[in-house]
């Protein structure tokens, strides 16, 4: 173990953790200093928001005591269930205690012996981690590539099979084509199980997510997280009756973990009716995200993650820490979750941010191009 932790450190890759002495917004203290953050995933500033607070906890308590299907299926959580439900339109939702435990249960349940998987090779850890767990047979497409889940579906004759992938992918900020996907689907009578962590809140109609832009097709089924811009904890799965009575009887993440908490619930349920009501809020991230493409001179960003490639670890993490000398936190992603020459700066917007903090960001980028020794990248 110790000659792994040397490894990792002279590679660049140690992980340390440091404190958080406020809320996780635009403006945070972070291990005694103040930044201006562009590392939160909450796009619109709710994890902030105090009307969220008011979540009924001194009516159901702080901790949901059990297991949903012993007594902790509690009356927030089942409210959340029917107003995730009704925003996605579907049949049903079931929620779980994150978006990993939502991914490594939901698609082992779905994705069984004789079915094939086709997983875009970008997706996040916890699709990953569900398709090992799955014992269907495991085929990975290349990154949006629509010709080769083609391929992979011709090659897949027999068994079910399933498309899984990430709406917006977590670390590029590309959105999946999902249009083009669900024509394969119904082609070859596959399904498509859509993780729409980083679209929730940010795209759709009413910020339901891609899923929102297609026409409704039960072969979409949508798991999601309540931990980013919904601004709760936990994650949750949408679709027709079938599919949930059948998670409820086979999902283990779900059988075997204590339910989502009252008060986490009950913050969930805010957080969605004010994405659902409050159309500004969507259209403030909007006029950030247009505003931080043209001051970085790139097409307008398909979502709230901006990419900035770096290289290599080392060059990353010194990046990082050159923006964090002047007061500003955007993360340095390196392997396992990037390729190892494909380590970046991770910028997330939110609603919360202001036209003045954009244009700050953009002058430190600015000048961490223009560092003639190379020093800062
Ligand atoms: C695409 C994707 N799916 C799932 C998750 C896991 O969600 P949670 O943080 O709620 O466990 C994340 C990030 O954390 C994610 O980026």
């Amino acid at each position: 173990m110790q000659q792994s932790l040397d490894r990792f450190r002279e590679c660049g890759l140690e992980r340390v953790r440091r404190e958080l002495a406020s809320p996780a917004g635009t403006a945070l203290r972070w291990q005694g200093r103040d930044y201006l953050s562009f590392a939160s995933n909450d796009y619109l500033g709710l994890g902030c928001d105090s009307r969220l607070a008011h979540n009924g906890a001194w009516t159901y308590g702080t901790g949901a005591g059990s297991s949903p299907l012993i007594t902790g299926w509690s009356i927030p959580q089942q409210r959340l269930e029917r107003d995730l439900a009704d925003w996605h339109g579907t049949e049903a939702a079931l929620t779980f205690s994150s978006g990993y435990a939502t991914n490594i249960g939901v698609i082992p349940a779905l994705c069984l012996a004789g079915d094939t998987i086709i997983s875009d090779e970008r997706n996040h850890a916890s699709i990953i981690d569900g398709c090992r767990l799955s014992r269907a047979t495991l085929r990975i497409s290349r990154h949006n590539d629509i010709d080769h889940i083609r391929e992979l579906l011709v090659q897949s004759p027999s068994g079910r099979r399933w498309i899984v992938a990430d709406s917006v992918f977590s670390m590029d900020g590309d959105l999946f084509p999902l249009a083009d996907a669900l024509a394969l689907a119904r082609e070859f009578d596959a399904a498509i199980v859509l993780d729409e962590a980083h679209a929730t809140g940010v795209i759709g109609r009413s910020g339901e997510g891609l899923a929102g832009t297609v026409p409704r097709d039960d072969r979409i089924i949508v798991v999601g997280t309540l931990s980013k811009s919904i601004g709760a904890q936990g994650g949750f799965v949408c679709s027709s009756r079938l599919v949930v009575d059948y998670l409820i009887h086979t999902c283990r993440s779900w059988i075997f973990s204590t339910s989502l908490a009252p008060p986490t619930a009950g913050a969930a349920i805010e957080g969605i009716r004010i994405i659902r009501q409050d159309r500004l809020l969507r259209e403030r991230l909007w006029a950030n995200i247009r505003s931080l493409s043209e001051t970085l001179g790139i097409p307008p960003n398909p979502s709230a993650i901006f990419p900035f490639h770096i290289g290599r670890a080392q060059e990353a993490v010194r990046a990082s820490e050159a923006l964090m000398e002047v007061g500003i936190l955007v993360p340095a992603i390196r392997p396992p979750t990037v390729p190892v020459d494909g380590c970046r700066l991770r910028i997330s917007l939110s609603a919360a941010h202001s036209e003045t903090d954009i244009q700050r960001l953009a002058d430190a980028l600015a000048s961490l191009k223009q560092d003639p020794g190379g020093e800062k990248v």
